[in-house]
């Protein structure tokens, strides 16, 4: 069919924003943080994306607990959270909403005989709470984590931790991802990768678009 995606080996996914919510740690306490609770949610999400793609560059890795934390304590100074809730929303982030129709696109793979797993900038010990919390550890054939080789995300070399745990052409690879820088990276790489715009936003211009868009992982079936 026209408009499917095929020659698939593996699919994998990204971990946060993608499999799981990151904005429901702060949405939890929301009460106790105020309004600007999104606000702040989204800082912390970009200053600790920013921070690990500054750490790659200065060749300074720290794995990514630690920066998730430094960028939590930046974000709680920058919207004038108290600093007493660090530890609550801390383990919050240990145990984000899984999306709910993960699981059934996770299942509709297995059963088309697809290699699933995880490719993600957070630690393995990260990646098997938050798998094991939404009782879909399973699912997965592996957890991949950027750990391995101490560099984070659009590097080439992370995108090549999947070709060369499954043996495959990048070609062969469906990547999910609701970052669409991470999409770009993964496309510069070679994969066929779909963007979930979850919030409908706008594609990064950095050369190279999605293979595909859908809004939630359920639409994946319609192209796999
Ligand atoms: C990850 C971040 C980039 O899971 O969402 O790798």
């Amino acid at each position: 069919m026209k408009n499917k995606i095929t020659n698939i080996k593996v699919c994998a996914f990204d971990a946060y924003g993608t499999c799981f919510d990151i904005n429901s740690a702060a949405k939890v306490i929301k009460n106790k943080i105020g309004k600007s609770w999104l606000a702040f949610s989204n800082t912390w999400r970009t200053t600790q994306l920013e921070y690990t793609w500054l750490r790659s560059l200065m060749r300074n890795h720290a794995d990514f607990w630690k920066i998730t934390k430094d960028s939590l304590n930046y974000a709680m100074k920058e919207h004038n959270v108290n600093k007493k809730y660090t530890n609550e929303l801390l383990k919050l982030y240990k145990q984000l909403e899984v999306y709910p129709e993960l699981k059934e696109t996770l299942l509709y793979l297995k059963k088309k005989k697809i290699k699933t797993c995880i490719l993600s900038n957070g630690t393995p010990k990260l990646l098997d709470q938050l798998t094991k919390k939404a009782k879909i550890e399973k699912l997965f054939d592996s957890l991949i984590s950027i750990e391995k080789i101490k560099i984070y995300k659009p590097d080439p070399r992370v995108y090549k931790l999947v070709t060369s745990k499954y043996s495959c052409k990048s070609g062969e690879v469906c990547f999910l991802s609701s970052n669409s820088w991470d999409v770009v990276g993964s496309r510069s790489f070679g994969f066929q990768s779909i963007w979930v715009n979850r919030v409908n936003k706008n594609f990064d211009v950095l050369d190279f678009k999605p293979k595909k868009t859908i809004s939630d992982l359920a639409q994946l079936k319609k192209l796999i």
